[in-house]
């Protein structure tokens, strides 16, 4: 049974951070299994080196993303990745002492909070804003951060 489920309305058409949220969600989920099978302990690590990875290209992807589209709440977001990027930070130091359970929670509360709450709102933003700003005939890759 997956803990998380991703739904298409999470979608935000930036291939990048769709993908980068999408492994979020996987990530989770083989946490949450391999806890229900007992190996919960030996992914912690496995997974705070995955989080720190994702942390660091996720946010920064964000970021350029909404700077591009001078989206108003970027500093408030970007204070949200700095929160986010500090508790990775502290599992990836510490890993093995960290419990399994506590990581899964942490990750969960990144999807319903984070994303849901965070990013689903910059996401909506960014995507109408964004038209008005590069018109897609002359800038057809405007939402995709990795150009
Ligand atoms: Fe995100
Ligand atoms: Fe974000």
């Amino acid at each position: 049974m997956n803990i998380v489920e991703w739904d298409d309305t999470l979608l935000t058409g930036n291939d990048e951070v769709d993908r980068q949220h999408q492994a979020i969600f996987r990530i989770a989920n083989e946490l949450h299994h391999a806890i229900l099978e007992g190996n919960g302990q030996e992914m912690v690590s496995k997974v705070a080196a995955k989080m720190y990875q994702y942390s660091m290209e996720h946010f920064e992807a964000e970021e350029k993303l909404m700077a591009a589209c001078g989206y108003p709440q970027l500093s408030q977001h970007r204070h949200a990745h700095e929160k986010v990027t500090s508790v990775v930070r502290e599992f990836h130091k510490t890993q093995q002492g960290v419990a399994p359970f506590h990581v899964l929670q942490f990750l969960v509360s990144l999807i319903r909070v984070h994303i849901r709450e965070i990013d689903a709102p910059m996401i909506r933003w960014v995507r109408e804003h964004g038209e008005d700003r590069n018109s897609p005939s002359t800038n057809p890759g405007r939402l995709n951060v990795t150009d």
